[in-house]
């Protein structure tokens, strides 16, 4: 049995799990109302909160601490303030009770998010997007993982919460902007990101300024605030901003589609439920000839389930940190790293 416990960004987590891969307790506290009026995370008001609900999930997790054969931590990448909580507990967690320590990288545990509950199957090509980052891997057979794409500037996950802070909602706001798109039409048919260049990368900084002059411009001509655009305008904007971002994934994916022939292709990280991108990497995997897997919507965004289970795969290779040796590590390349099979 393996503890798992995520605190990298704005969501407090702990999971535990049994080497046949069942979920047997899982919590996550998060922030996200903390942080919504702030338009993103702001990170000492993290810590903080970190600080708070940790202690929390500890009671709520201590009469299962004598069944646990180690603990797995998130120590990267992530915010510092927010890595160092969770590291700190995890230590002090090792210390008390006698376990040893496990250091989980965040970017891959949301790997295994598409294996909590079965074995994992390579070779594998994924499409990682959340708020923090934008990728695609290629995996080979030895768990072996080469990053094909990154972005340049914002991430997927962040464009979506820029526009939707621009139409005045709160953070996080990729699951609005999915679902106002819903009701949307693609009026506004923004340029497609780096179209026409062989270049794999991913930008988005650029679509978010074209959405903020569109939105400038309708405001001026409306003399008015963002309040009073019209709801048919604001899905509209949604929905051509979504089309937009989604398809400049996609652009690039077909490249990579055409290099690597994958027959096995996942989607995670918090974005990976949107419900468009979804659809369209369906058809895509389909045409391809090529399985599509998917996280369970619970665990798309961040949480300790699937660090457990990156934990679990280390704990069976013996692989263990030194409680001295493991420290936070904020920023870090995922290119040349290995999955435990
Ligand atoms: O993986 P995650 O929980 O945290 C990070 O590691 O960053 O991802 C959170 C991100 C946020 O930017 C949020 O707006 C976005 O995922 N997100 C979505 C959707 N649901 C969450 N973006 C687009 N469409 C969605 N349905
Ligand atoms: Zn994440």
């Amino acid at each position: 049995m393996i503890l798992g416990i995520e605190s990298s960004c704005d969501d407090s987590s702990f999971a535990l799990m049994s080497d046949d891969f069942s979920l047997v307790r899982y919590a996550k506290i998060t922030q996200e109302n903390d942080h919504a009026k702030y338009g993103g995370v702001v990170p000492e008001l993290a810590a903080r909160l970190h600080t708070a609900a940790i202690p929390n999930l500890v009671s709520e997790f201590r009469n299962d601490f004598d069944k646990i054969d180690a603990i797995a931590v998130t120590n990267e990448p992530g915010l510092s303030v927010s890595l160092i909580s969770g590291l700190s507990a995890a230590k002090a967690l090792s210390i008390a009770i006698n376990r040893p320590l496990i250091g989980v990288n965040h970017l891959i545990g949301h790997i295994y998010s598409l294996f909590l509950d079965r074995e994992i199957a390579l070779p594998l090509g994924v499409l990682l997007v959340s708020g923090g980052h934008t990728m695609v891997l290629n995996i080979n057979e030895r768990g072996k993982i080469e990053v094909l794409c990154s972005t340049s500037d914002d991430s997927f996950g962040e464009s979506f919460d820029k526009v939707a802070k621009m139409l005045g909602f709160d953070y996080p706001g990729g699951a609005l902007i999915d679902k106002l798109a819903q009701n949307g039409e693609n009026e506004f048919e923004f340029t497609i990101p780096l179209r026409g260049e062989k270049r794999l990368e991913y930008s988005f900084s650029g679509l978010k300024n074209q959405v903020r002059t569109t939105i400038e411009k309708l405001k001026s001509s409306a003399n008015s605030d963002v309040n009073s655009l019209s709801e048919k305008l604001v899905a509209n904007i949604a929905a051509s901003f979504q089309n937009t971002a989604i398809t400049h994934i996609l652009d690039k994916l077909k490249i990579i589609f055409d290099r690597c022939e994958f027959r096995r292709f996942g989607v995670v990280g918090g974005a990976s439920a949107n419900s468009l991108l979804r659809k369209k990497l369906m058809k895509l995997c389909l045409e391809r000839d090529c399985e599509l897997l998917c996280a369970p919507l619970e665990f798309c965004s961040d949480n300790a389930a699937m660090i457990a289970r990156a934990g679990l795969a280390k704990l069976k290779n013996s692989r263990f940190s030194d409680i001295d040796e493991l420290k936070i590590n904020p920023r870090c390349s995922l290119n040349g790293a290995f999955l435990d099979l």
